[in-house]
C-alpha cells in the first residue's frame, strides 16, 4: 500500500551501501500510486529521484526531495507460435525475470543473468553483458509522464538505445517513470556464446550443445568469479563506461601501448577501461574506505564505511591518472547524486 514516509535512510536502497537520508520516500506499487503521489500537495515543487534497486547510483549527500521507489510487481506473457511476449512490472527484480524466462524455456535474456536492479531501470542504460544488450530483446515500455500524469508507450525506435545509453538519459531525462517493460523472446533459442569467457567456461564444463539454462549458469559463474557481491561488499558494477575513441586516436595509442585491450565498434574503437585503470596501478588498490576490486579494476568498492564523497574523489583520481597516461577521458557509468 502506497505511503509517503519522511526522513528515510537510503542505505538499504543502494548497493554501494552509502548512508544518506531522503526527506520524503514513496514506495510505488501501481500507476494509481503514481497518480496519488503526484497529486499530493506535500510534494509539490520538490526535487525527485526515481529509484529502482539503487545498483547504478552513488549518493554523495542527503537528498532534499522525494525518492520515488518503483516496486510495481507482476510478470505476464502471451505466446504466438515460437514467439513469446513477456511483460514485467518496473519493480520486478531483473534476475527474477531472467530466472522465470530461463525456467520456462523462453530464450533471449540468459546472457543478462545476475545483473542487479529492476526491470524498470533496464532500458535506462540499455543494460548489457556477455554479447547481449537489452535492445536485442526489447519490444516496448510503458512510462508515466510526470508533467501530464499520463502514461505513454515507447517503441524500440523511440528509446534511441546506444551503448549504456537511451533517450531516458538524454532528451527525456527526469521526465518519465518507466512502469512496465515488454520483451520479445523466443522458444527457438539463438544462443549467443561468442563472448570469449562463455566459450571458455562451456568448454571447461564439457558442454558442446548448450541450452538456455547452460548459458545462464555459465554467465552466472563468470560474473561471480569477477564481480563483488553487493550484499557483502558495496559496489555499483562498472563505475565507468568503456571509452570509445576514433580510429585515428587508436592508431596513435597502439603505437605507444601495443597491448591495449580493444574492440572495433561501429563508430571507432572501444577500449577496456578495466585494462586502462589496471595499467595505472589501481587494480585492487585500497584508499581509505574505498578502492577498486581485486579481480576487476573497473569496479569501485566500499570497504565498509565509505562516504559517497570519498568514492567520488577516488573516481576523480582514476580519471586523472588514465587521462595523463593514455590521453583518454573516462566517463562515469554510475549515476551521481
Ligand atoms: P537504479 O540504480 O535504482 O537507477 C539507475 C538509473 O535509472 C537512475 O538514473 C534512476 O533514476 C533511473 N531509474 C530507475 N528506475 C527507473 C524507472 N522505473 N523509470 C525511470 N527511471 C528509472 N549494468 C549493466 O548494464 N551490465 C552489467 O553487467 C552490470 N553488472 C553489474 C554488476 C553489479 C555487481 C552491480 C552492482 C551493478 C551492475 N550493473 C550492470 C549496473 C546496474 O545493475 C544496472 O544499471 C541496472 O539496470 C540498475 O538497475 P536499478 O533498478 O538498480 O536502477
Ligand atoms: N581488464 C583488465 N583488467 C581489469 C579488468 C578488465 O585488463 O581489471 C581487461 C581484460 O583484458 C578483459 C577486458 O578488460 O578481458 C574486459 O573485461 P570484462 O570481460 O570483465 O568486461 P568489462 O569490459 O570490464 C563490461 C561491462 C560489464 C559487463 C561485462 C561483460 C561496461 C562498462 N562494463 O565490462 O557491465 O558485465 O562487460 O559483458 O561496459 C556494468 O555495466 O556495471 C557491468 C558490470
Amino acid at each position: 500500500m502506497f505511503s509517503l514516509k519522511q526522513n528515510v535512510s537510503l542505505k538499504p536502497y543502494n548497493t554501494f551501501g552509502i548512508d544518506v537520508k531522503a526527506n520524503f520516500f514513496a514506495d510505488i506499487y501501481s500507476v494509481d500510486d503514481l497518480m496519488k503521489l503526484f497529486t499530493n500537495s506535500a510534494i509539490e515543487g520538490k526535487k525527485l529521484l526515481i529509484l529502482g534497486g539503487g545498483s547504478n547510483m552513488l549518493f554523495t549527500e542527503d537528498f532534499d526531495g522525494v525518492v520515488v521507489k518503483l516496486s510495481i510487481p507482476g510478470i505476464n506473457y502471451t505466446t504466438q507460435g515460437d514467439e513469446i511476449i513477456v511483460t514485467a512490472g518496473a519493480g520486478v527484480v531483473w534476475n527474477d525475470l531472467v530466472t522465470f524466462c530461463v525456467n520456462n524455456g523462453f530464450a533471449g535474456l540468459e546472457n543478462l543473468t545476475l545483473i542487479p536492479g529492476t526491470v524498470g531501470a533496464s532500458p535506462i542504460q540499455n543494460i548489457g553483458a556477455y554479447g547481449v544488450e537489452l535492445k536485442d530483446v526489447f519490444l516496448s515500455c510503458e512510462a508515466f509522464e510526470i508533467a501530464t500524469l499520463k502514461t505513454k508507450m515507447f517503441s524500440f525506435e523511440d528509446c534511441k538505445f546506444g551503448y549504456r545509453d537511451s533517450v531516458f538519459k538524454n532528451d527525456l531525462k527526469g521526465k518519465y517513470i518507466i512502469t512496465q517493460v515488454s520483451f520479445r523472446l523466443t522458444k527457438i533459442a539463438n544462443l549467443q556464446t561468442h563472448y570469449g569467457a562463455i566459450t571458455a567456461e562451456l568448454t571447461n564444463r564439457n558442454i558442446i550443445t548448450p541450452n538456455i539454462a547452460d548459458v545462464s549458469a555459465v554467465v552466472a559463474a563468470i560474473r561471480v568469479s569477477k564481480l563483488p557481491d553487493p550484499s557483502t561488499i558495496g559496489n555499483a558494477g562498472s563505475f565507468f563506461k568503456n571509452p570509445v575513441i576514433t580510429e585515428a586516436q587508436f592508431q596513435e595509442l597502439i603505437q605507444k601501448f601495443p597491448d591495449v585491450v580493444n574492440y572495433p565498434v561501429q563508430n571507432g574503437v572501444k577500449l577496456a577501461a578495466g585494462w586502462l585503470i589496471e595499467q595505472c596501478g589501481f587494480k585492487g588498490k585500497v584508499v581509505g574506505n574505498t578502492g577498486t576490486w581485486k579481480n576487476q579494476a573497473l569496479v569501485l568498492v566500499n570497504h565498509g564505511n565509505a562516504s559517497g564523497q570519498e568514492v567520488y574523489s577516488f573516481s576523480e583520481q582514476i580519471i586523472n591518472s588514465v587521462h595523463t597516461k593514455f590521453g583518454v577521458m573516462l566517463e562515469r557509468e554510475v549515476n551521481i547524486l
